[in-house]
Formats: C-alpha cells, sequence, structure tokens
C-alpha cells in the first residue's frame, strides 16, 4: 500500500501471543490489556533501547474494546481498563517518539466477540484517526468470504481519506485461504501495509518452524509481491517467552531478517532475558530485517533437515545467507555450500563473509571456494557475503 509508511517492515509490540484476552484487571493488573500495560510497555521500550533500535509501534490486539459502541454509535475503549481514553494514550506515545497501533474487525464481531466494523467502517477510520492511531491491525472473523475482496480495500480507503497516515495491517490472504479462497497478491500489497499468511503464532518450535517453513514453500509465489510499504507478515515474534531455546529465538530473528518480516513482538518486555533482548536488540540482524533494498529472501536449497535461505542486501551485489538446521537432536551439523552453484554467489572479486549475531569477520572466499559452518540443531548460522572491495 502506497501510503508513505512502512517502506521498511514494521518493527514494535503487540499484545496478542503473550497477553492475549486477560480482562481481568481486577485480579491481574499487571497483565490485563489496559492502558497501564501498553504504558508501561513504551516506558520499558524506551528505556531499554528498543524505541532507539527501531522498535516503534505498541500496538493493542483485541479485547481492548467496550461490549458496545457509545451513544452516538462510535467505537470506544473498556472504560475501565482505559480509564483515560484512546487519544491520551496516543499522546502519551507521541511525546515518548512512539506509534500507537490498535485492532479491529470487518465482520460484525472481533474474533472475541467485541463490537466490529462492518457497517460502520468509514466511521470507525475517522474515530481512529481522530485518536492519533498509527497502525490498524485487521481481523477477518465473524464476516462471510464474500466480504474480504471487498471489505479490506474499503478499509483501506477510508483510512487513507482521513489523511493520517496509518500502517494497515490485513488478515485478508488467511482467511481467504482458511476459507478455500484462492488470493489476488498483488491486490493484497496494493491495499494494505502488511498480511497475515497463515494462522495464529504460538510459543513453540513446532509453530515458529511451521510458519518459516511456509514462507520457504512460498506457495502461489508471494514473496514476490513484498516492497516498501507491502511486506507479508508471519505473525507475530515471540521470542523472550516461554517456549523457545535460545538457538530456536536466533532461528525466528534470522529468519524474520531474511524474510523481510515485520518484527511485531509479543513478549513482556519487563522481565524479559538478558540473552532473548540481545537477539531482538541485534544490531546486525535488524538491519538485514529493514535493508533498504525491500527485497524478501527466498529458501534456495533444502536437503535432510538443512535448508539454505539467501536475500540480496545492500551494498548491491551482497546476499544475507541463513543456514537453518530443523533436526531436534544430536551434533551440530557440518554445512559445506559452493558459492556458485550453492549460494548464487558469482562476483569474479569474491567475498568477504561475516557472522552477523557477533559481527565477526569470516573471511574472504572465491566464487570456486565452498564456505563450510557448523549449524546447530533447531539452529541458524546467518552470514552476509559482500563483493570485495578495494577497501577491504
Ligand atoms: C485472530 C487473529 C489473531 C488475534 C486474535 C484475537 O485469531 O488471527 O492474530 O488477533 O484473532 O482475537
Amino acid at each position: 500500500l502506497d501510503n508513505g509508511v512502512a517502506l521498511t517492515p514494521p518493527m514494535g509490540w503487540l499484545s496478542w501471543e503473550r497477553f492475549e484476552c486477560n480482562t481481568d484487571c481486577d485480579v491481574d493488573k499487571n497483565n490485563c490489556i489496559s492502558e497501564w500495560l501498553m504504558k508501561e510497555m513504551a516506558d520499558v521500550m524506551v528505556a531499554n533501547g528498543y524505541r532507539d533500535a527501531g522498535y516503534a509501534y505498541v500496538a493493542l490486539d483485541d479485547c481492548w474494546l467496550a461490549h458496545e459502541r457509545d451513544e452516538r454509535g462510535q467505537l470506544q475503549a473498556d472504560p475501565k481498563r482505559f480509564p483515560s481514553g484512546m487519544k491520551a494514550l496516543a499522546d502519551y506515545l507521541h511525546q515518548r517518539g512512539m506509534k500507537l497501533g490498535i485492532y479491529e474487525d470487518i465482520g460484525t464481531k472481533t474474533c472475541a466477540g467485541f463490537p466490529g466494523c462492518m457497517g460502520n467502517m468509514q466511521k470507525d477510520a475517522n474515530t481512529m484517526a481522530e485518536w492519533g492511531v498509527d497502525m490498524l491491525k485487521f481481523d477477518g472473523c465473524n464476516a462471510h468470504i464474500a466480504d474480504y475482496d471487498y471489505g479490506f480495500p474499503a478499509m483501506a480507503r477510508y483510512l487513507n481519506s482521513t489523511g493520517r497516515h496509518i500502517v494497515y495491517s490485513c488478515e485478508w490472504p488467511m482467511y481467504k485461504k482458511a476459507q478455500g479462497g484462492t488470493c489476488n497478491y498483488t491486490a493484497i500489497a496494493e491495499s494494505c501495509n502488511m498480511f497475515r499468511q497463515l494462522t495464529d503464532i504460538y510459543d513453540s518450535w513446532y509453530s515458529v518452524i511451521g510458519m518459516i517453513e511456509y514462507f520457504g514453500d512460498d506457495p502461489g509465489n508471494f514473496s514476490q509481491v513484498a516492497g516498501p510499504g507491502a511486506w507479508n507478515d508471519p505473525d507475530q515474534v515471540v521470542i523472550g517467552n516461554f517456549g523457545l531455546s535460545h538457538d530456536q529465538e536466533r532461528v525466528q530473528m534470522a529468519l524474520y531478517a531474511i524474510l523481510a518480516s515485520p518484527l511485531m513482538v509479543s513478549a513482556d518486555f519487563r522481565k524479559i532475558r538478558k540473552s532473548s533482548q540481545d537477539i531482538l536488540l541485534n544490531p546486525g540482524v535488524i538491519a538485514i530485517n529493514q535493508d533498504p533494498l525491500a527485497i524478501q529472501g527466498k529458501r534456495i536449497r533444502n536437503v535432510m533437515k538443512l535448508s539454505i535461505w539467501t536475500r540480496p542486501v545492500q551494498p548491491v551485489g551482497s546476499y544475507a545467507i541463513a543456514f537453518l538446521y530443523t533436526q531436534e537432536s544430536g551434533s551440530p551439523i557440518k554445512a559445506s555450500a559452493n558459492l556458485t552453484s550453492d549460494l548464487g554467489l558469482t562476483d569474479s572479486r569474491g567475498y568477504l563473509f561475516t557472522e552477523v549475531f557477533e559481527n565477526d569477520v569470516i573471511g574472504k572466499f572465491r566464487s570456486t571456494d565452498i564456505f563450510t559452518c557448523f549449524v546447530n540443531p533447531t539452529g541458524v548460522v546467518l552470514v552476509k557475503a559482500e563483493p570485495i572491495r578495494n577497501s577491504h
């Protein structure tokens, strides 16, 4: 969607996977979906370097709404959990250099049963703009398959006509496919800034690797429509929760970088492990994710649980390369790749290889050489290969 925003994959925090539909502020005030949770998360994101690393959006998912619209028929946040109102929440975030994301649904109700936008899209787009919302995640529950191809672009137009620049995150392809429909990815990319391909991610290796493999399979070639303002969305980053090992967290971060995926993290930044925080804030991996060439990477080899993924990055001629090993036990595997025939690295000047997580120079390789590394079980090695110039 050419609306001036999301020129690189959006980065931020999203409430859903970690906090779900917790509305019980009486018993669990620290973790319920509320303005306190939002403000605390924003404060921690500023204090601990997330904002400065690029994580700008602080986004509510389902369950922020009141159960009814107000007397004028407008959307309203739950008054008990958002006593200061949405405008004040947006102001709070904007004062700190951050942005507000909210969630709504194309249908009669959201997935959790709160008021949906059906029949009120224009009014609701205007309300969101008046509040100062910067991102809308638009879900597809409680609608008919015939509603999607009309409704998702309609909301894009209503948001656009407010004049406010709002990142528009759609679940359009996921609902189309789930109901047996086919997707026009070009049309989806023209109407949405990011678009969910598959059902919800959750906090486990099985879920994360399933999502990544689906993006490797790339059915319908959806990778081709990625670019500035339009990103395929493999759902939230779950790094920092309960289900992934250290290596598995590195896999999600590395592969989301290769895939030019939005980095919407659903974790509790107030109590995240240092090792997880370091992965999320790794400048080299973020730079690949946010690379200005804006090309989604691909899986180019896949043999016996060892796969190779590449993404063209700047400076032109360079590649980010991930070696991914999905075996769940045993020893690290030796991965060897011929630069030309396995990796497509044909520049006669040769390449300088750097390990990305630690920012360690590995060495120089000619296009006829073999690059070798060892990859941990359910682990990844992420390298960058840059054509050798005289300055190297
Ligand atoms: C759907 C979406 C999720 C989340 C929930 C909220 O399942 O796919 O991402 O937004 O609804 O109810």
